[in-house]
């Protein structure tokens, strides 16, 4: 496997300027890149008011204006794009994540474990936690909150992938120092994209965290943005160098004793 170029885009998206948010990211995107991660529901803003309000703003990622864009630029720049958007699936609203090719394909993920006042406005996951070709590689998505449970990764591990993507709106605090277990007790690397600023669209205020990163397989911190800014971090991973033995008589696939384990 080749080496991969990877960006994580810390953004400040503002609540429901779909264009501009859109916009300020793809430009935000490293000209020389091969993958680029953006934060969940990076075109939307994070705090609907309803259901009513989210399945407007919601986009069918076949023919939306959202994923024609991702997909013209994945195209133009022969990039591959993740990217949270609000999906609509008839009756249904999900907080999904679009993973788009060069080539005009894509895959999505639908958000398992919604987080608060989620679970009013989206509806509950129901893809899984699959895994896809990109780049050479087997990638994973997963979003946010998914981070807290570690059969999410694990499960992404068990399918296969070499890297995780990980558009985040990230409130509590826990998530940057986790993944770097996350990514250690799995063997593979995770690129957090998260967003800044607040939202007060409810009676409830909310500041996302930033604090975007990759880390290695070995839950080294690769690059990370280090304050409340909007950012691009960068860095350069091989795939070949996830999964390998922890020590030459351990490694943390096949050493797993799934029969003892109450999942
Ligand atoms: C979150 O899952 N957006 C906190």
């Amino acid at each position: 496997m080749t080496e991969i170029r990877i960006a994580a885009i810390q953004t400040h998206p503002e609540f429901g300027q779909v264009e501009s948010n859109v916009d300020t990211a793809l430009a935000a995107v490293p000209p020389e890149c091969d993958l680029a991660v953006l934060p969940e529901l990076f075109n939307t803003g994070y705090q609907f008011i309803n259901r009513a309000e989210a399945g407007e703003l919601a986009e069918d990622p076949a023919d939306g204006f959202t994923a024609r864009r991702l997909r013209v630029f994945a195209a133009d720049c022969a990039v591959h794009l993740v990217a949270g958007i609000a999906e609509r699936d008839g009756d249904r609203i999900f907080n999904s994540a679009l993973l788009v090719r060069p080539d005009g394909s894509w895959e999505i993920y639908r958000k398992i474990h919604l987080f608060w006042d989620e679970k009013i406005i989206f509806d509950p996951g129901d893809l899984g936690f699959p895994v896809f070709p990109a780049c050479g590689t087997t990638v994973g998505l997963m979003i946010c909150f998914d981070w807290i449970f570690p059969e999410a990764m694990r499960t992404l591990t068990l399918r296969g992938a070499h890297i995780v993507c990980h558009p985040a709106n990230l409130l509590l605090p826990y998530c940057y120092d986790a993944m770097i277990t996350r990514c250690l007790e799995n063997r593979i690397y995770a690129v957090t994209a998260n967003r800044i600023g607040s939202e007060h669209r409810t009676e409830t205020a909310l500041t996302f965290n930033g604090l975007s990163q990759i880390v290695s397989p070995l839950g080294e911190r690769l690059a990370a943005v280090d304050d409340q800014a909007c950012g691009v971090i960068e860095a350069v991973v091989d795939p070949g160098a996830t999964r390998q033995d922890l020590t030459p008589r351990n490694n943390l696939q096949s050493d797993r004793r799934p029969e003892f384990y109450d999942l």
